[in-house]
C-alpha cells in the first residue's frame, strides 16, 4: 500500500494487499484463488492489450456501527459484468463465482474496510488473455477474472463544492452500441474531451449530449431534480444503466418523488434547472449536486450554486440503506 489513509488518498489508488483470480481455459472457468496482490504474467500478445476486449464492474462493501460489513447490490453489478462480458463476446463467468469470489475477498480483507462515511470499493475486471495478435475479428477464447478491493472515504459528506459540468454537444462518450457496457475503451474514449473540456472550462466532468439529448458524464448517471420530480434519460444501449440510478428511482417514490425516464433536450435541461436541481449519480459519489453547468462560452448557475435540498435529501436515504441506518426493504445487502 502507497498511502495508508483512505481520508486523504485518492479514490482507487490504495489497494488491499490481496486479490481474487480465476482463469477461462479449455473452454471451462478455473476454481479462484486468492492471492498476494503483484503484477500479473501476461503474454505480450494478449487479446485484451491490442483488441480491448476487458470488462469490470465497481461495487461497494459498507462497515455498519455494529462492525458488520455489507455488499451493495452485488448482484446487479454482477449482471451487468455478465452483460458486459457477452456484448463483448468474452467468456461470462457464472453469477455464484464471482460472488464468492468478491464475498471472499472482502472477508480476507476485512479489517481494511473503512468506518462509514468510508467503504471498501469491490472491482471485478475480466479481459481476454489469448495470445493472437491477428484477432481482431476474432473473439478471445481464454479469459480472466479478477477482483481487487480499496479502501475509499465519501468525500461528499462534508458538503462537498457542487460541481462544475460542460455540456458537450458534439464528441460523444462512446459508440452509441457500446454505453451500457463497462468496457475501459469507452473511459479512454471519453478522456480526450473531457481533459479538453477541464483546460477551456476549469470543469470537473463532461455531460455528454450528442445531438443535442442529455445523456451522462464520464463517469456517473445524470438527474435533474424540481419541486417533488425526477428526470433522467430513459435506458438505451447509449449509456451506463447505473446500479445507484437505479436505487434512486426506485426510492424516490417511496419519498414522494414523481420519476419520469424519457429523451430530453439540452433547452428543456437549462429551462429545467432555472427553479431545479441536477446531480450526479453513480458509486463512487452516490448522488453529487451540479452548482454550474457550462455551454459553449456561457456559464449558468444551476438553483443557488449549491448542492440542494433534494439532491441532499435523496442521497442521505440511499446512504442510509447502505450504512445500516434504514431498513433494507428491497434485499439489496450482502452481509459478509
Ligand atoms: C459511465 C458511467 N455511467 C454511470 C455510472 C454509474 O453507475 P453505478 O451507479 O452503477 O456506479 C458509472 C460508474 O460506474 C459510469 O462509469
Amino acid at each position: 500500500m502507497t498511502n495508508p489513509d483512505p481520508k486523504t488518498a485518492p479514490f482507487g489508488s490504495i489497494l488491499c494487499p490481496h486479490m481474487a483470480v480465476a482463469h477461462f481455459r479449455d473452454g471451462v472457468w478455473h476454481p479462484y484463488t486468492i492471492e498476494p496482490m503483484a503484477p500479473i504474467a501476461m503474454h505480450p500478445g494478449a487479446h485484451a492489450l491490442h483488441y480491448a476486449s476487458t470488462c469490470f464492474e465497481g461495487f461497494k462493501a459498507y462497515k455498519w456501527a455494529d462492525g458488520s460489513i455489507h455488499l451493495f447490490r452485488m448482484d446487479k453489478h454482477i449482471a451487468r459484468l455478465r452483460q458486459s462480458a457477452r456484448s463483448l463476446v468474452l467468456p461470462e463467468p457464472e453469477a455464484a463465482q464471482v460472488a464468492s469470489m468478491a464475498t471472499a475477498l472482502v472477508d480476507r480483507c476485512r479489517d481494511l474496510v473503512p468506518d462509514a462515511p468510508g467503504a471498501l470499493y469491490v472491482r471485478p475486471l475480466l479481459f481476454g488473455t489469448t495470445p493472437n495478435i491477428g484477432a481482431a475479428a476474432t473473439p478471445s477464447t481464454d479469459a480472466t477474472l479478477l477482483v481487487l478491493v480499496s479502501p475509499v472515504w465519501d468525500y461528499f459528506t462534508g458538503g462537498a463544492k457542487a460541481l462544475r459540468i460542460y455540456i458537450e454537444e458534439n464528441a460523444t462518450r462512446c459508440a452509441s452500441h457500446l454505453g451500457m457496457v463497462k468496457t475501459g475503451g469507452n473511459y479512454a474514449a471519453a478522456l480526450g474531451p473531457t481533459l479538453a473540456a477541464r483546460r477551456a472550462h476549469q470543469v470537473d466532468q463532461v455531460l455528454f449530449c450528442p445531438g443535442g439529448e442529455v445523456q451522462e458524464t464520464g463517469a456517473a448517471n445524470f438527474l435533474a431534480i424540481r419541486d417533488g420530480h425526477i428526470l433522467t434519460r430513459g435506458l438505451d444501449t447509449t449509456f451506463l444503466h447505473g446500479v445507484t440510478r437505479d436505487s434512486l428511482l426506485t426510492i424516490a417514490p417511496e419519498l414522494g418523488y414523481r420519476v419520469e425516464e424519457r429523451r430530453f433536450s439540452v433547452p428543456e435541461l437549462l429551462e429545467w434547472v432555472k427553479t431545479g436541481e441536477a446531480a450526479l449519480a453513480g458509486t463512487a459519489a452516490v448522488l453529487a449536486g451540479v452548482g454550474t453547468l457550462v455551454l459553449g462560452d456561457k456559464s449558468m448557475t444551476v438553483a443557488d450554486g449549491a448542492s440542494g435540498p433534494h439532491t441532499r435529501a435523496l442521497r442521505a436515504a440511499l446512504v442510509a440503506v447502505q450504512q445500516g441506518l434504514a431498513p433494507d426493504r428491497h434485499g439489496w445487502l450482502t452481509r459478509v
